[in-house]
């Protein structure tokens, strides 16, 4: 037989750890903490029902919707994004700077045809999202990590980088991070802004918590402060919609909109139409208002939960973060101590039998984080949430030396 490409070789580390995590939430047996999914709760599927029910049909849009579409996504759909997402925000954009994408991840592998070639690098966070990496390694980027403290990235560092490996992006994951749940702060999310413009280096600044939030202010994004047209925004509708949809969207200048939209083309034609139209009418029909209060109140109380828990049940030494929003805390455990170990650990113990994500699939350069964990709160009530950390407390505590 003919041999894989090598790009399915460097992405196969990335590829495992999302293989294991959703392996991990499909057990029923399991509690897991792995998935970045919101609550079932909160998806809309009484209003979705209702919408296809309304505009499936002859006389409405129904031919359009099972025909082939525009490329750059439906006109409303379109709409909505500036009208109800990123005016709020304080971006002020047009429609037509706007690409409808299949799952916000889209926008990592379209940005990736359109600048990277083999050994072209790109700066990301540390730790940052293992499905980016999978898609900047299958277009055989070097990622380069740059740390963060608990204001995000730190722009010295970002800035030194830039100089020294002369990057084509850099990523950035500016509110409640996955996988640490911190929040950029506003004076770095105007140097990054400054940065892409000063080094003529593209910011992908890949925003899809930021609604989700459930204490503290928010703050504007990086692209409120982009003068220049280096930055782009990518988001999604997977943590405020439904994530089954795959719908996200691009925000970016004419320039690379047009290129995106002919690679987007090139690679799926265009986004499927029907959840297109369902969700631009879920937001015309105003739904949206008391969507976003139940998202933010149904995962405030899992956010308290699941850190009240921590508190309760991890030991002293155990260290976590505070999301203000999101879906995600990071546990930093005693160095001495291996997170997948306690994984295997866990999932073989059947009184146990609670799934994390191991923090080493969060660190591009390989070798750190083996004692950290990323747990997820979105998809477990605040009593599993409960029941799953006093369990994986007691197992780490059994480690303690
Ligand atoms: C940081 C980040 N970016 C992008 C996505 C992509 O979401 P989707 O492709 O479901 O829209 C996710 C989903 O978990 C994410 O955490």
């Amino acid at each position: 037989m003919s041999e894989f490409a090598k790009r399915m070789e460097v992405m196969e580390e990335a590829a495992l750890a999302i293989k294991n995590a959703f392996s991990a939430a499909t057990n029923p047996q399991t509690i897991s903490f792995t998935l970045g999914s919101i609550a079932k709760e909160c998806l809309p599927v009484d209003k979705f029902k209702e919408i296809v029910d309304d505009i499936m049909t002859k006389e409405g849009r129904g031919f359009e919707l099972l025909s082939y579409g525009p490329v750059a996504g439906i006109k409303d759909l379109r709409d909505v994004v500036v009208t109800e997402l990123l005016a709020p925000k304080g971006v002020q954009a047009e429609a037509d700077n706007i690409l409808i994408l299949t799952g916000g991840l889209e926008a990592m592998n379209l940005m990736c045809q359109l600048y990277i070639e083999p050994g072209d690098v790109i700066l990301v966070e540390s730790p940052t999202f293992f499905h980016s990496v999978e898609i900047f390694r299958m277009f055989e980027a070097e990622c380069i990590p740059v740390a963060m403290d608990e204001n995000g990235m730190i722009v010295e560092e970002l800035e030194e980088k830039i100089k020294k490996y002369n990057p084509k992006m850099v990523y950035v994951i500016p509110t409640f991070q996955n996988p640490t749940g911190i929040t950029l702060s506003l004076e770095r999310r105007k140097k990054i802004a400054e940065l892409g413009s000063k080094y003529n280096v593209i910011i992908l600044e890949d925003d899809p918590y930021r609604d989700i939030r459930y204490s503290g202010e928010d703050l504007l994004p990086i692209k409120a402060f982009d003068k220049t047209g280096h930055t782009v925004m990518a988001n999604s509708f997977s943590k405020i919609f439904s994530p089954g949809s795959r719908i996200g969207y691009i925000y970016a200048n004419d320039e690379i909109i047009a290129k995106m939209t002919d690679a987007k083309s090139a690679t799926n034609s265009h986004t499927s139409m029907l959840p297109q139209a369902v969700c631009a009418e879920f937001f015309k029909r105003g739904y949206y208002p008391a969507q976003h209060k139940l998202l933010c109140d149904v995962h405030r109380g899992r956010r308290d939960a699941m850190l009240e828990s921590i508190d309760k049940y991890f030991p002293k030494e155990a260290k976590r973060t505070s999301p203000d929003g999101g879906l995600f805390t990071w546990v930093e455990l005693p160095e001495y101590m291996n997170a997948e170990e306690l994984l295997k650990e866990s999932l073989a113990s059947p009184d146990i039998n609670v799934a994390f994500i191991s923090g080493e699939a969060f660190f591009s350069e390989g070798g750190k984080g083996s004692n950290c964990m990323r747990l997820s709160f979105g998809a477990n009530t605040p009593e599993q949430t409960k029941t799953g950390i006093e369990r994986l407390g007691k197992l780490i505590k059994s480690k303690l030396r």
